[in-house]
């Protein structure tokens, strides 16, 4: 069964072939905007990367103008990375119209599977241990998965702005 894990250099392989069936399309959630997909087929710069995001954690590591702390979680079934998701801890302007709380991807062939659903319900307990009391999740209004993915996980929807739909999912209402 799928698990929500902490980044580690040693899904390296599987990291890569996963991140290359998305042909260059944004990977939400997966953080490393600053690195290339070739540079990461070297050991050590993959190290440094999975270094970089699990400290992202941190309120004191560095980060870009404009980027939150934020705690990375690669969806994992054994040895095989599904798919990224990342939750910010705070929301800043940009995060509140339009980014949001938690952000995620499933690789191409491991879609429609559950494993969105499932990663977005397991990171809520994440987004409760950092002190979020109610996620705000995004998505656009004709990315029909991801809005699925958030009404299955009882998004009470709010407004639309810049062309994303605004829901909130209180994180502790199950546990
Ligand atoms: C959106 C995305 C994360 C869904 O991942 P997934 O693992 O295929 O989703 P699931 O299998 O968990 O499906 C969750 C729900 O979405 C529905 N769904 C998934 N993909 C769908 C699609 N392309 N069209 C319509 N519904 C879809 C499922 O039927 C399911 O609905 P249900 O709860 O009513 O049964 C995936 O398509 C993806 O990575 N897309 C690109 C990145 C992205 O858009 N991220 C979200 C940014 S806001």
């Amino acid at each position: 069964m799928p698990t929500l894990t902490v980044p580690d250099a040693r899904f390296h392989q599987s990291w890569l072939e996963a991140a290359l069936e998305f042909e260059g399309a944004h990977r939400d959630g997966a953080g490393g905007e600053d690195w290339t997909l070739k540079g990461l087929r070297d050991p050590a710069h993959f190290a440094r990367f999975v270094d970089e995001l699990v400290a992202d954690t941190l309120p004191e590591s560095p980060r870009k103008d404009g980027y939150v702390p934020c705690t990375f979680r690669w969806i994992v079934d054994g040895d095989t990375v599904l798919g990224s998701l990342a939750v910010r801890h705070e929301l800043n302007d940009f995060l509140f119209n339009e980014g949001g709380h938690i952000g995620y991807s499933v690789r191409p062939t491991a879609r429609r599977r559950g494993h969105a659903a499932q990663a977005l319900k397991d990171s809520l307990i994440v987004a409760a241990e950092l002190g979020i009391n109610r996620a705000l999740l995004t998505c656009d209004e004709d990315n029909a998965g991801s809005r699925s993915t958030i009404e299955h996980n009882g998004g009470i929807y709010e407004d639309s702005r810049a062309g994303k739909r605004r829901y909130w999912i209180a994180t502790e209402a199950d546990y």
